[in-house]
C-alpha cells in the first residue's frame, strides 16, 4: 500500500477537528498522537462587536468582511444581545459581505445574510486582498473586518494600501486548551524522536507549540527535531508561512487547504521527503477495517471505459428497464448501525460529522456496498442536510434522532427559509460523491439522493420525527399559500442540489417521500403531486431517478404521474400487482420487509424468492427492501440476501420470454 503511513506516528495539533483527524490518520495507516493545542473562546468583552453592530445599523460601514466561522457565530451572538435581528439584518442587506471561504459562507447562510463574494481558494489574505481590489476600487471605502484570535497586520495593511478606511472587530481569542499534558506529552516525544511527522492545521498552532516547548525548555531541540526527523505537513500558505517564520521548513503542503487531503497526500509523500525517521518513530497501525480511502485515485482505466462499463452494469439496465441476466439488489440504508465497523467508527466521531468529512462518508459508502456485494453504492450522507442551508439548524441527538431547532410553527415562518442559489455550505457532499466514484470498484453504480419536498417539509415544521405529522398536515390544510411557498423553496433547493450531485458522479438518483404515506390520494394531488411534478422535470433528464415512498399502496398510481423511471415499493402491497398497476412505462424496486432479515434464513430465502417469482424475470426488478435496514440486522443475512438474489434464476427469464 504506497500511499499508506505503514505504522508513523503523526502528532496532530488540531483541536475542533481532533476526532475526524485521528480517525483519518488511522483509515491511512498512521498511529494518530493527538495534541489538541487551542480553544476558542468569546471575549469576556464584546464591546467591539457590539459596538460594530451599533455602527452597521447606523450605516457607517460599506463593506463587512467575515474571516470565519465561529467568529461569524460569535459575532451575530454578541449583536443580538443588544439588538434585534430584523434591524441588525436590514442593515446588513445594505451592505457588501466578503467571506473568506465556505466556513463563514455555511455561517451568514444559518443567519439568512447574503453573501456578495466569496473569496477564492486557499483563502488566504492575499486572495482576499485581490477579490476585495476587483470589487470595491474605490479609494474610502469603510471596512469592517472580524478578527479572530489575533489581527492578521498584512490583511489590514493591504486593505488600507487599497484606501479602505479600515475598523476590526474582535470577538474571539485563542487559548491553550484546559488539558496541556497531551501537547506537553508530544512535543517531548517529538524531540525523543519518537514521532515520524507533525500535522499542521493552523498558523496559532504554530505559537502555541512553541510557547509549550519553551516552557518544557526544549524549544531548541524541538526545532532541531522538526527539521531533521520530523515530515512537516501544513494545511495551507498561511500555516506554512507561520512556519517558516518559526524557522520550520514545510514538506508537504497539499493542493487544496482541506483536511481530508492534507492527510491523504502526506499519506502519499511522507516516504519521499527524505527526512531521516528514527525507528522509533513507527507504532503499530491499527488493522485497517478497509483500506477503501487508500486505494482511492489509484485507479487507471481511461474515463470513456468506466464509464461504459457503469451504463452496462446490471443496475443502469434494470433503471431503463433493459434485461439482464441477474437481478440487481442493492439495500436502503445499506451502510449503518447494523455494522459492526460502522458503530466503531461512529463510537469516535459524531453522525454529522461523519457526514462532512468526505474521506469517511466514502469509506463508509464504499465499504459497505464491496462488503455486501450489490450492485450499487449509496452516497452516505442523509436527507436532513439541506436544510441546513435552508436556514434550520439541524442536530442529530444520540438515541433522539434528527432534530429541528428552529421549527416552522405559523405562516410567516416559511418567509425565513432561503433560497438556496449556492451549494457551497454542503459542498462536502460533492466532494464525498467524488472521492466515491474514485474508489469504487470499476462499473458500480453510485446513487446520490434527497428528500421529498413533503418529507422535509414534515421535518421542518414538525421539528423531528412524528407519528400522525398532524402538525405538518394541520399546516398545510390551514394555509395553503404558505404551504406552496414552502414547498417551492423546497423544490428549488433540491433540483439544484441533486443535479450537483449528478455533476459531481453520481449515475442515478433516489428521491425518498418516506412520510408521505400518511396522505390520501386527494391530498396527494392537491398539495403534493405538483411539487414532485416539477421537482422531476427539473432533474437532469439522462439520470434515472427512482422515486420511493413507504406506505403509499394507495398512491402508486399518483406517484408514477408525479415522475420517476423507478418506483420503490414497500412490503405491504405485492410487486406484481403493483407492478400491473403501474404498467410497463416504469421499472420497480421493492419489496422485503426490512424485519424478515431479523428471522430465520429460511425465511428470508423463502420471502427473497416469493418477491423474484413475483417479478419473473420482467426487465425493470431491482432488489431491494421496502424500507431501510433495521440497526438489529445480523450482517450475515444481509450478505446471504444478496447471495440469494443473485444466485435466483426465473422460470420465465430462463425461457427467454419478456412480460410486459
Ligand atoms: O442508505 C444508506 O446507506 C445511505 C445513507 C442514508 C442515511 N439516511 C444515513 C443515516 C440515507 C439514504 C438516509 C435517508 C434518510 N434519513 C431518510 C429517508 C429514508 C427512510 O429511512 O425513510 C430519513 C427519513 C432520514 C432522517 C433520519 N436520519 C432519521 C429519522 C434518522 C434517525 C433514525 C435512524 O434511523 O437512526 C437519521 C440518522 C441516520 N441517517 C443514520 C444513518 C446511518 C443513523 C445515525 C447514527 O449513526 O446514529
Amino acid at each position: 500500500m504506497p500511499e499508506s503511513f505503514r505504522g508513523l506516528r503523526v502528532a496532530a495539533f488540531e483541536s475542533r477537528m481532533a476526532d475526524s483527524t485521528a480517525v483519518l490518520l488511522t483509515r491511512h495507516g498512521g498511529v494518530p498522537v493527538e495534541a489538541p493545542s487551542l480553544r476558542e473562546i468569546p471575549l469576556d468583552d464584546q464591546t467591539e462587536a457590539i459596538e460594530f453592530g451599533r455602527a452597521l445599523v447606523a450605516g457607517s460601514f460599506d463593506v463587512v468582511v467575515l474571516l470565519t466561522g465561529v467568529g461569524t457565530r460569535f459575532l451575530v451572538q454578541a449583536i443580538e444581545s443588544q439588538i434585534p435581528r430584523d434591524s441588525w439584518k436590514k442593515a446588513f442587506e445594505q451592505m457588501f459581505s466578503i467571506a473568506r471561504g465556505p466556513k463563514p459562507v455555511a455561517a451568514l447562510r444559518e443567519f439568512d445574510c447574503k453573501v456578495d463574494l466569496v473569496v477564492p481558494e486557499p483563502n488566504t489574505w492575499r486572495e482576499l486582498i485581490e477579490a476585495f481590489r476587483s470589487t470595491n476600487p474605490a479609494s474610502g471605502v469603510r471596512v469592517a473586518v472580524q478578527e479572530y484570535g489575533e489581527s492578521n497586520a498584512e490583511l489590514i495593511a493591504g486593505l488600507e494600501a487599497l484606501g479602505a478606511i479600515v475598523t476590526r472587530v474582535r470577538v474571539y481569542r485563542w487559548a491553550l486548551p484546559d488539558d496541556t499534558r497531551p501537547l506537553r506529552e508530544a512535543l517531548r516525544a517529538i524531540v525523543a524522536g519518537e514521532i515520524g511527522a507533525a500535522l499542521f492545521t493552523s498558523m496559532k498552532q504554530v505559537d502555541h507549540v512553541f510557547e509549550i516547548a519553551r516552557e518544557e525548555t526544549i524549544a531548541d531541540a524541538l526545532t532541531t527535531a522538526f527539521n531533521t526527523q520530523v515530515v512537516i505537513c501544513s494545511i495551507g500558505p498561511s500555516t506554512s508561512l507561520a512556519l517558516r517564520n518559526a524557522g520550520i521548513g514545510v514538506d508537504i503542503e497539499p493542493a487544496h487547504p482541506k483536511l481530508g487531503r492534507l492527510i491523504a497526500e502526506s499519506a502519499e509523500r511522507w516516504d519521499s521527503v527524505g527526512k531521516r525517521i528514527p525507528p522509533r518513530a513507527f507504532g503499530t497501525p491499527k488493522e485497517l477495517s478497509v483500506g477503501v480511502v487508500s486505494a482511492i485515485g489509484s485507479r487507471d482505466e481511461t474515463v470513456a471505459n468506466e464509464e461504459s462499463s457503469l451504463n452496462d452494469s446490471i443496475f443502469m439496465k434494470a433503471c431503463r428497464r433493459e434485461r439482464t441476466d441477474t437481478t440487481p439488489v442493492w439495500l436502503m440504508r445499506q451502510a449503518g448501525r447494523y455494522m459492526a465497523e460502522y458503530r466503531e467508527l461512529r463510537s469516535k466521531v459524531g453522525f454529522l460529522d461523519l457526514c462532512k468529512t468526505p474521506e469517511l462518508a466514502a469509506e463508509v459508502t464504499i465499504s459497505a456496498a464491496v462488503r455486501l456485494g450489490v450492485d450499487a453504492a449509496i452516497l452516505f450522507a442523509d436527507i436532513l442536510l439541506i436544510l441546513e442551508p435552508l436556514g434550520f439548524d439541524l442536530e442529530f441527538s444520540r438515541g433522539e434522532g434528527p432534530v429541528i431547532h428552529n421549527p416552522l410553527r405559523e405562516s410567516k415562518d416559511v418567509d425565513r427559509v432561503k433560497a438556496v442559489e449556492d451549494l457551497a455550505p454542503v459542498s462536502f457532499v460533492f466532494d464525498a460523491v467524488r472521492l466515491i466514484r474514485a474508489g469504487l470498484p470499476r462499473g458500480l453504480p453510485l446513487i446520490g439522493f434527497a428528500g421529498a419536498p413533503f418529507t422535509l417539509a414534515c421535518y421542518a415544521i414538525e421539528g423531528g420525527g412524528s407519528r400522525h405529522y398532524d402538525r405538518a398536515k394541520a399546516f398545510m390544510y390551514r394555509d395553503p399559500g404558505a404551504w406552496n411557498a414552502l414547498m417551492e423553496r423546497l423544490v428549488d433547493a433540491t433540483a439544484l442540489y441533486l443535479n450537483a450531485q449528478v455533476a459531481a458522479g453520481a449515475q442515478v438518483l433516489q428521491v425518498f417521500d418516506s412520510w408521505v404515506g400518511t396522505l390520501c390520494g386527494r391530498d396527494y394531488i392537491e398539495f403534493v403531486q405538483p411539487h414532485m411534478k416539477r421537482l422531476f422535470t427539473r432533474i437532469d433528464p439522462n439520470v434515472p431517478v427512482i422515486h420511493f415512498g413507504a406506505d403509499t399502496g394507495s398512491l402508486l398510481e399518483l406517484q408514477r404521474e408525479a415522475g420517476g423511471d423507478v418506483i420503490g415499493l414497500d412490503w405491504r402491497v405485492d410487486l406484481d400487482r403493483s407492478w400491473e398497476r403501474l404498467g410497463s412505462s416504469v421499472a420497480v424496486q421493492g419489496n422485503l420487509d426490512p424485519v424478515v432479515l431479523l428471522g430465520p434464513i429460511e425465511r428470508v430465502r423463502s420471502e427473497a424468492r416469493r418477491i423474484l417469482d413475483q417479478a419473473r424475470g420482467r426487465a425493470g426488478h431491482i432488489f431491494n427492501l421496502g424500507h431501510g435496514i433495521l440497526p438489529s440486522t445480523p450482517v450475515d443475512h444481509v450478505i446471504e440476501l444478496v447471495e440469494i438474489v443473485h444466485a435466483y434464476r426465473s422460470g420465465v427469464r430462463d425461457q427467454g420470454s419478456e412480460c410486459l
